[in-house]
């Protein structure tokens, strides 16, 4: 070993041990005879001393030679400190150098490489190696091997097994697009990558596999956000001879399991909500409930006084901002402003103040009593100090705006702390969804989900009605997994292929090996998926994935460290039988 510590060991009991450490320099400070060296390393970071009279002048030369981030080796004394950091955990010591020897210089790095840098994100991304130096970004990635570790162990000591499973395969459907990645050996054919292992694990508990996980990468060619990467990890889990309570059961013990072990929170009670609830009361599959603010529907109180406005809408919808009555002029123009950008599209917004006196001051004065706004307060169940906020217009656009709303409100009120954790299932989400673009419905979890027994003479009637076996667990407003108990036999699985669209020709083309597989003793199962970044973000408090994961891409599906995607050569291309395709562009 080229050293006897970390740079995060030493303390005041090893004082006057000689000691080599090894590491980076995070800074020099040089106060003529009197050098002080920060070395770092992924444990922490030392104080080196060099002093003139006690070192010799070579010794203290190169000392004062050495760049930010030189890799440097120094033996010396553990001295106490003078004056110490009780900041550092190796505050209280430093080391009184005696030999010094550059391992390898460096070029001054392109920003700072401390937890506050000077760097930009695109520069970051570009030097992400020297990016993941840094104490605040290393951290996140310990954070996602422990998650890892943690998960790991609850699942073994639930006898679940993990098994790989292919990487190049062929398309399944997932709702997104997939990856191909051309056969040389099959000219003219293609592989898909995975975006989720969902046939394979079922194939595995057709084996006798009964508890199948795996931490896998997933691939989906899908618009960037701040919670998508086009590849990224799922904790991909299957069990057989379960039903739905046993399915959420199980994890929700891993939910805990993970929330004791890595955050040292013991969860309350995971609350369950259908997914026409979350709708209805939060306009939102993915409710955050770290707050309340639910949904009141106003119809009845405010239709017929004539506000035409109202009288024609589909849905008159309100949320209370508790405590936000005080929200001057100003405040309520930005949040209109707010509403009516595009990318939330209300027309107006509608307030009603209830001011401490009783009485209410609301946009809708000309219309409306003080006995009718009483009525709407109540409904709401808003009190002296709070202020109403109503959207109207047709039903499905005027929730998903109040979800926004409600959303923005929460932060503005810093309802949205990020050490609260509520985490929620929710259940009973319909089987399909009716798809304007392409004119017919599409799974709207996949293909393989079970409709509910009871709805299955839906199916020929009003199919949209028709609800599943699907279940997500949404933690503060993000969906972090989502499963389903599937199907285990073929004629439910051709009818559900049917109802998708599929010709027996295609399903048989795509699924038949499944269905092939469903007839030799498929025993019922079920399983789920939960998105690792996004679990982990979670975890350590941030709105993006790409802090927990080690090299990920940029808005554009770019790695600008590697610089890719990138073309390929005219030989590369003519191997794989795909340069005459591109030519004739
Ligand atoms: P689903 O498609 O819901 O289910 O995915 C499961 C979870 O994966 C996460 N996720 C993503 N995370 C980061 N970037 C992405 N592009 C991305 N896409 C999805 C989400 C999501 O909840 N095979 C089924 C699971 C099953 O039925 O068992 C599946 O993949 O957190």
């Amino acid at each position: 070993m080229l050293r006897t510590h970390t740079c995060g060991e030493l303390r005041l009991a090893d004082v006057n041990k000689e000691v080599t450490l090894a590491g980076w320099v995070q800074r020099v400070r040089n106060k003529g005879g009197l050098i002080w060296l920060d070395l770092r390393d992924r444990y922490g970071v030392t104080q080196l001393i060099f002093e003139e009279g006690s070192t010799d002048k070579a010794l203290l030369e190169k000392a004062a030679s050495l760049g930010r981030e030189f890799v440097v080796q120094a033996t010396g004394v553990v001295i106490e400190r003078t004056s110490k950091n009780d900041k550092l955990p190796t505050g209280d010591i430093e080391i009184k150098a005696s030999a010094l020897e550059v391992l390898n210089a460096a070029k001054v790095p392109p920003f700072i490489i401390e937890d506050e840098t000077d760097g930009g994100d695109e520069l970051r991304m570009k030097y992400r190696y020297l990016d993941l130096r840094r104490n605040v970004v290393r951290e996140k990635l310990q954070l996602r091997h422990r998650m890892m570790q943690e998960t790991r162990k609850y699942m073994d000591a639930q006898s679940f097994i993990e098994v790989e499973t292919p990487v190049l395969i062929k398309s399944t459907p997932e709702g997104a697009r997939d990856f191909v990645v051309p056969s040389r050996v099959n000219p003219g054919e293609f592989y898909a990558l995975p975006q989720s292992p969902q046939t394979f694990k079922q194939l595995l508990m057709v084996s006798g596999f009964d508890r199948y996980f795996q931490i896998v990468k997933c691939f989906r060619d899908e618009d960037l956000r701040a919670d998508r990467q086009p590849e990224f990890t799922q904790i991909d889990c299957e069990m057989s001879f379960v039903d739905q309570e046993d399915i959420l059961n199980t994890f929700e013990g891993l939910v805990r399991h993970l929330f004791t072990h890595v955050k040292g929170i013991e969860l309350g009670g995971v609350e369950r909500m259908t997914f026409a609830d979350a709708m209805k009361y939060y306009g939102n599959d993915k409710p955050d409930l770290r707050f309340d603010m639910k949904f009141v529907e106003l119809n009845e109180l405010a239709q017929g006084k004539g506000f035409t406005i109202f009288d024609q809408a589909e849905l008159i919808v309100g949320i209370c901002a508790t405590g936000a009555g005080e929200y001057t002029r100003k405040q309520i123009d930005a949040l209109t402003d707010w509403v009516k950008r595009p990318q939330i599209g209300a027309k107006g917004l509608v307030y009603v103040k209830c001011n401490e006196d009783g009485t209410f001051k609301s946009s809708v004065d000309k219309f409306y009593t003080q006995e009718d706004l009483k009525a709407w307060a109540e409904k709401a169940n808003a009190k002296a100090g709070d202020l109403i906020l109503v959207l109207s217009g047709d039903a499905k656009t005027t929730r998903k705006q109040m979800s926004e709303l409600r959303l923005k409100m929460g932060e503005e009120l810093g309802l949205r702390d990020r050490n609260v954790f509520k985490p929620l299932w929710v259940v009973d989400f319909p089987l399909l969804e009716w798809d304007e673009e392409t004119q017919r419905y599409h799974a709207m979890h996949h293909p393989f989900t079970s409709p509910k027994k009871e709805d299955i003479p839906l199916l020929e009637t009003d199919p949209g009605a028709v609800r599943a076996n699907a279940y997500d667990l949404v933690i503060n407003g993000v969906e972090i997994g989502g499963g389903s108990i599937r199907i285990h036999d073929r004629p439910t699985q051709q009818l559900m292929f049917k109802h998708l669209g599929f010709s027996d020709e295609e399903a048989q083309k795509q699924f038949g090996f499944l269905m092939e597989a469903f007839e030799y003793g498929a025993p019922p199962h079920g399983g789920i998926a939960f998105g690792f970044d996004r679990f982990c973000a979670i975890f350590g408090g941030s709105d993006s994935i790409r802090d927990y994961i080690a090299f990920p891409k940029n808005n554009s599906g770019r790695d600008v460290m590697i610089d890719s995607p990138s073309t390929i050569a005219e030989e590369q291309l003519k191997e794989l039988s795909i340069a005459l395709a591109l030519k004739k562009e």
